[in-house]
């Protein structure tokens, strides 16, 4: 049993991510912690609440930061609708937050924790990176943090910068060089962690959380269900926590640009030109058609 906390800006593909996190036997979800990313955090956060409500479940949730550290706030609900979760009728959620913000509820969390705890990213990073700025001592008792975020290939925000790391630039250099063991996957992975029109279209008979799902996903702009599919990005960590061998890794030196027009670019020293450090493992391929059967078994059993 991997004991994880999810931070989250939902986002429809966050809303996958969570599906299968929550309802797998191998993880333990300790806490979801939200952040504004793809819309804003009072957005993030109800739809983290309707995603709990709709599975049932007592995971705490604790609100997070509604701004990065220092860039302006951007959202992506071009790509996600003005809710975040556009195009299923989640009922209003009247579940009660934890009462700190979310970097206090996941230091006491992790601090309190008998194991060590893996802090799975799948948002901009701005409340792990005041996590690890405010409570350093939390860095003992971490085993991982596994981002989504970053780009190796061209950015989805512009020529080369992808929208987690774009959010907060500042944030991801702090978390990606704080000393701890990193595994990121990026767009040259994530964009081919795709689900195709039939796969979309067989989720719709997979019971009520596969009508749920495909409802959101016929309103999920990441990709094209007609042509390349829709890249479910944020999957990526979940399924590799229980999965690995579905991706291949390279262990690598990465570096943000946090200012000018290149700010939330990700650099890879692929080559070690640049230093002989590492201080990542970069997700580099992917196995498509076993992540997408992999995706499909997961939700099925959700029937
Ligand atoms: O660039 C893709 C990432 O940005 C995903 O996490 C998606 O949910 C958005 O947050
Ligand atoms: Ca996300």
């Amino acid at each position: 049993m991997k004991r994880i906390i999810i931070d989250t800006d939902p986002g429809i593909d966050d809303a996958a991510a969570l599906t299968i996190a929550l309802n797998n036997q191998e993880l333990k979800v300790e806490m979801l912690t939200t952040v504004a990313g793809n819309v804003n955090l009072d957005y993030t956060t109800e739809n983290a609440k309707k995603i709990l409500d709709f599975f049932d479940k007592a995971t705490p949730l604790a609100r997070g930061n509604a701004l990065p550290l220092l860039q302006e706030y951007e959202d992506a609900s071009q790509f996600h609708g003005e809710t975040g979760m556009n195009g299923y009728d989640f009922p209003e959620s009247s579940r009660q937050l934890l009462p700190e913000h979310a970097v206090v509820e996941m230091k006491n969390k992790i601090l309190a924790a008998e194991e060590k705890i893996t802090l799975v990213t799948i948002g901009p990073l701005t409340n792990a990176a005041l996590l690890l700025t405010m409570y350093p001592k939390v860095k003992e008792k971490i085993e991982e943090i596994v981002i989504m975020g970053g780009s190796t290939v061209a950015g989805n925000t512009n020529s080369s910068a992808e929208f987690n790391i774009k959010v907060d630039p500042h944030a991801a250099q702090m978390v990606i060089n704080s000393g701890l063991p990193i595994t990121i996957f990026g767009l040259r992975v994530t964009s081919k962690a795709v689900l195709h029109k039939k796969d979309i279209e067989s989720i719709k008979n997979l019971g009520r959380t596969g009508e749920m799902l495909h409802s959101l996903f016929t309103h999920y702009r990441g990709g094209d269900l007609e042509t390349v599919g829709l890249m479910m990005h944020d999957i990526c960590t979940i399924c590799y926590l229980l999965e690995s061998d579905i991706f291949k890794f390279q262990e690598c030196f990465l570096e943000v640009a946090v200012e000018g027009p290149a700010a939330g670019t990700t650099v890879a020293d692929l080559a070690g030109r640049y230093t002989e450090a590492k201080n990542v493992k970069l997700a580099v391929d992917i196995d498509q058609k076993r992540f997408r059967d992999w995706v499909l078994k997961e939700i099925a059993k959700l029937k």
